[in-house]
């Protein structure tokens, strides 16, 4: 009987060798700044209780009214697969009362995020983020570190082709007051129920509506910047200075609406202008009220999602990825039993002194096995079989350039790591 194939869910990507390589090198040269600054792990689990992201995330958010993949368990629990991190960070930190200890509670976390939206050349069912959250504290000068550290990864990068766009939503007492002059301006128009409802829980959402007529009609609406309290405006002031003093350059977007309901205040995207339609590679802001929301007190945060996914796209599309496919310093062909358990015992002592060692698998003849370690890119090659093990003694070939030299397998350790060493120095 012939089984037929399983295919990958529609949506998902996922990063085999060599490309894995360079995946893995922009997810660590993404999050390293934050570890830099103080910022320490938390693993979340993937999937949460629903009412997480409906009560944290919003309901006018496509995020959670159109692309939660959510589920019963077998306990009749609504589950979700988270569709962002915050709210999972949130909701751990009240529950474990790390709001208690010293502020700001400042965490780092990286993994898979779920959302499904209509899959697209940077857009995807399941798709990787690196974050940062700083809870519990209100200061400016944090704002513009949060944003600072994430420039600085995709700096990392080697990115230069990407735009900071910054904006605030101000405080309460500002959103109140443009609220209300935004609510009159959208009775105005003649909007479709779904788009009327939508506006009800958030009217900000009217500007984020991709359709001509929509963009037309949002163009003479009242824009919140204009709406900022002394507070608000004197604190957007500041994370403004603060970022020039940084040298980070960026650019005001007041019609910037984030994909989620929770923010307040400083807001930000990252945008590449290299990846079309998706070109939004990170983007985070502050936010006010989701502790309350979630149950805990009243302590606002701010933190950001990049798009380890997109940051790829980005750095591949700027040509900025180091080549990275593994070659190992020394590959061992080992001829007959006796050899196989001995190159075993060799390959361990010498992976322990930090020379990356493989080994030939399966028994194979020795010229296949040859044809393997030229392959592997490996720099030297010794082969152990019957004579060597009796003499002790192997034929170390550097692959360069084809020069034997004779060694004492006890040496071997010693010798290899004076010549790894030294032609490293010569580099
Ligand atoms: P977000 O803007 O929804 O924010 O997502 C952050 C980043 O994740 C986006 O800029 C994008 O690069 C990437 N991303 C989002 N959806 C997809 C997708 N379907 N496929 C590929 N990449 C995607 C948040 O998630 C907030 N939790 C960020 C934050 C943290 N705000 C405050 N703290």
């Amino acid at each position: 009987m012939k089984f037929e194939k399983i295919q990958a869910p529609k949506g998902v990507r996922e990063y085999l060798p060599p490309e894995s390589q360079g995946f893995e090198w922009v997810r660590e040269q993404l999050i390293a700044p934050a570890k830099e600054a103080g910022y320490q792990l938390m693993e979340l689990p993937v999937f949460e209780d629903t009412n997480l992201f409906t009560r944290g995330v919003g309901e006018s958010t496509d995020v959670v009214s159109k692309e939660m993949y959510t589920f019963e368990d077998r306990g009749g629990r609504s589950i979700t697969l988270r569709p962002e991190g915050t709210a999972g960070v949130m909701r751990a930190v009240i529950e474990q009362n790390l709001d208690r200890g010293q502020l700001p509670v400042k965490v780092w976390y990286s993994g898979q995020f779920f959302r499904a939206e209509r899959p697209q050349a940077g857009r995807y069912r399941q798709f990787y983020q690196v974050g940062i959250e700083a809870i519990g504290i209100e200061d400016p000068a944090l704002d513009a570190e949060v944003i600072a550290i994430a420039d600085r990864g995709f700096k990392n990068l080697g990115l230069k082709n990407y735009q900071l766009e910054i904006t605030s939503l101000g405080d309460a007492q500002s959103r109140a007051s443009h609220r209300v002059d935004l609510l009159a301006f959208i009775s105005e128009l003649n909007l479709d129920e779904e788009t009327s409802n939508r506006a009800k829980i958030n009217p900000l959402r009217l500007f984020d509506d991709k359709r001509p007529e929509m963009q037309a009609a949002m163009l003479k609406a009242p824009i919140l910047l204009d709406y900022l309290s002394e507070e608000s405006a004197a604190n957007f002031a500041a994370v403004q200075r603060y970022l020039k003093a940084m040298r980070i350059d960026f650019t005001i977007n007041p019609r910037m609406v984030r994909g989620l309901d929770y923010y307040t205040g400083t807001t930000f995207e990252f945008v590449h202008s290299d990846l079309g339609a998706q070109s939004g590679i990170g983007g985070g802001g502050r936010y006010d009220g989701l502790m309350e929301t979630l149950g805990g007190q009243s302590l606002s945060g701010i933190g950001f999602g990049l798009g380890v996914d997109r940051a790829l796209l980005a750095a591949i599309a700027e040509s900025t990825l180091p080549s990275q496919e593994f070659s190992s310093d020394l590959f061992i062909i080992p001829l007959g039993e006796l050899a196989k358990e001995e190159a075993l015992v060799i390959a361990q002592g010498l992976r322990l002194s930090g020379v990356r060692t493989e080994l030939a698998f399966g028994d194979r003849a020795l010229k296949g096995a040859m044809k393997a370690a030229d392959k592997s890119g490996a720099r030297y090659v010794i082969v152990l079989g019957e004579s060597e093990l009796t003499a002790r003694t192997v034929e170390l070939k550097r692959m360069s350039d084809g020069v034997v030299t004779s060694i004492k397998i006890d040496q071997l350790q010693n010798e290899l790591s004076r010549a790894l060493s030294l032609s490293s120095n010569s580099q």
